[in-house]
């Protein structure tokens, strides 16, 4: 998914910029990927079949039709604290949402909502097991 703006800047500027992250998945496994920026972490998940989940797919486009989204919450990601104070505050939906996630904390974040760019280099991103995601996979909590 990428934004008009995006696009326009790609074929105004040619390839787009890459970035390495890091994604540690649920089982413990290190993955260093090259992630393209204007994509969403989400998206760079897929792209290098990352056991990411993300059912909701952020409920719509997260930069042009936010209103819709998120709303699955299995999207819930560890933000390294060096790339943390960086990243745009969460929306107040990704706040309410974070909310009902068992484990969450101040490193917690929505991958379909963070849009890669070049400050995203070096990043590590922790992926916590399914059982952190309440009412879907079986584990209730905060109610
Ligand atoms: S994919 Fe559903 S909240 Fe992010």
């Amino acid at each position: 998914m990428f934004s008009a703006c995006c696009v326009a800047h790609q074929e105004a500027s040619g390839p787009a910029e890459h970035v390495p992250v890091t994604f540690i998945e649920p089982s413990g496994k290190t993955r260093v990927v090259q992630a393209e920026c204007g994509l969403s972490l989400l998206e760079v998940a897929r792209i290098y079949d990352i056991e990411l989940f993300g059912e909701c797919e952020g409920g719509g486009n997260p930069t042009t039709s936010y209103g819709e989204g998120p709303c699955c919450r299995t999207c819930h990601v560890y933000v390294d604290n060096d790339h943390l104070k960086g990243l745009p505050e969460k929306d107040p939906k990704e706040v309410n949402e974070t909310y009902f996630i068992d484990k969450a904390n101040a490193n917690s974040r929505f991958a379909c909502e963070l849009i890669v760019n070049p400050s995203f280099k070096g990043m590590t991103i922790v992926i916590p097991s399914k059982s952190t995601i309440p009412g879907i996979y079986g584990v209730v909590t905060h109610i």
